[in-house]
Formats: structure tokens, sequence, C-alpha cells
């Protein structure tokens, strides 16, 4: 199974992501805790990646896709994975399928919880990340709107995109994404 969650800032990626890897034994890869991992180190990539996270911008498309290109490549991840916060642009998700593509494979699906913003925000407030400061926040919801939610189109297109109602408790969110997986 090869998944891809997509959502707002808060609209439950990282908490389904978890939950689906373990369901099923693959791992999950949440491109905002390598960042923020980097950054706590110090590391150059961390550095060079700070200032877009505290400002609630995109970090450059070649950058990440780079990194899932090799991520991909380690051996817990021949047989699946689930991509948390990965793609998050039409050009990232482009990439993405060239690249599988020269593996014979591709993802199943892309699933997107549909979050009201208001019920966003409120859940950002339970938490201290280095980019839960209100403004970065109101521009990831910006930047949502403007650069991912187009994206959707791409999966819309294909047939893969699950719409799921992420506005409700995590285990059922979960109930439904599994109920729509074949
Ligand atoms: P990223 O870490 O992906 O940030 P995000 O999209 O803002 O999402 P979060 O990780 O904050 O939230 P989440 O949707 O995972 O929700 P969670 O499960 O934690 O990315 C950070 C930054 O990195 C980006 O802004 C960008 O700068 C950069 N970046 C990352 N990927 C990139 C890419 N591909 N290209 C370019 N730049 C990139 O839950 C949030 C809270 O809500 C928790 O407290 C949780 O307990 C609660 N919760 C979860 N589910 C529910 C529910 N169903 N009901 C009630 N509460 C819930």
């Amino acid at each position: 199974m090869r998944l891809i969650i997509l959502g707002g800032p808060g609209s439950g990626k990282g908490t389904q992501s978890q939950k689906l890897g373990e369901h099923f034994a693959i791992p999950w890869i949440s491109t905002g805790d390598v960042l923020r991992a980097e950054i706590a180190a110090d590391t150059q990539l961390g550095q060079e990646v700070a200032e877009s996270l505290a400002k609630g911008e995109l970090v450059s498309d070649n950058l990440m896709i780079n990194f899932i290109k090799e991520r991909l490549q380690q051996p817990d991840a021949t047989n699946g994975w689930v991509l948390d916060g990965y793609p998050r642009t039409a050009f990232q998700a482009e990439e993405l399928d060239f690249f599988l593509e020269s593996f014979n494979t591709q993802v199943n699906y892309a699933v997107w919880l549909e979050v009201p913003a208001h019920s966003l925000i409120e859940r950002s407030e339970y938490r201290a990340e280095i980019d839960d400061n209100p403004e970065a926040l109101r521009r990831r919801i910006e930047t949502l709107a403007e650069t991912t939610i187009p994206m959707l189109e791409y999966y819309e297109y294909r047939q893969r995109l699950l719409r799921i109602d992420g506005n409700q408790p995590p285990d059922d969110v979960k109930r439904d994404i599994l109920a729509r997986l074949r």
C-alpha cells in the first residue's frame, strides 16, 4: 500500500499516517518531522530551511524531491509507505509519479483530510512546534489554499483522490479511510 495523506496544518496528517502505517506494517514518513529534526540538530540542511518553516512558507521543491527519492529507496520502504506532508505542490506530485514509474509502481491513493479552518486554528493552540506561531499558521493556511488545494486536481483527474471528513474523532477518520481503500 502506497498512500499519501494530505490536509491543512493540524488536519491530522501525522496522526492518521501513524495509524495507517501501523495498520499495514509499513513506514510512515513525515517531511515536517524530518525538517524539524534537522533544525533541532542544527545541521546545514536545518539552517537552510529554518527560516521557511518559521514563516510558514514551503521549502524548495528540489530539496523535498531529493529527500523523498532517497527515503523511498531505503529497504523498509520496499513494501509500501505512508507519506505525511509530501507532496505539497503539483510539481512534487509529478516528480513522485515519474520516480515511482521507474520502479513500475504508483501511489494507490491520496487521502485529503477535510477540516474547516477554524478547527485547524483550535487544534494548533494545543501544540508548541517551532512553526506554530500565529503568523506562520496563517501563512500555512494561505499556502494550503494557493498551492496544495490546486494540487488535488492532479490526483482527482487520475481517480486516486479520497476526500475524507477529518473533523471527527481520529479513530473514526481512520475507519472512514480504511473503508475506502481497495
Ligand atoms: P508539517 O509538519 O507537515 O506541518 P503541517 O501541514 O502544518 O501539519 P502538522 O504536522 O502541524 O499537523 P498534522 O496535519 O500532521 O496534524 P497532527 O496529526 O500533528 O510541515 C511543516 C513545514 O515543513 C511546512 O510548513 C513547510 O514549511 C515544510 N514542509 C513539509 N513538507 C514539505 C513539502 N513537501 N514541501 C515543502 N515544504 C514542506 O495533529 C495536529 C493536532 O490535532 C494534534 O494535537 C492532534 O492530537 C490533533 N488531532 C489530530 N487528529 C484530530 C482529530 N481527528 N480530531 C481532533 N484533534 C485531532
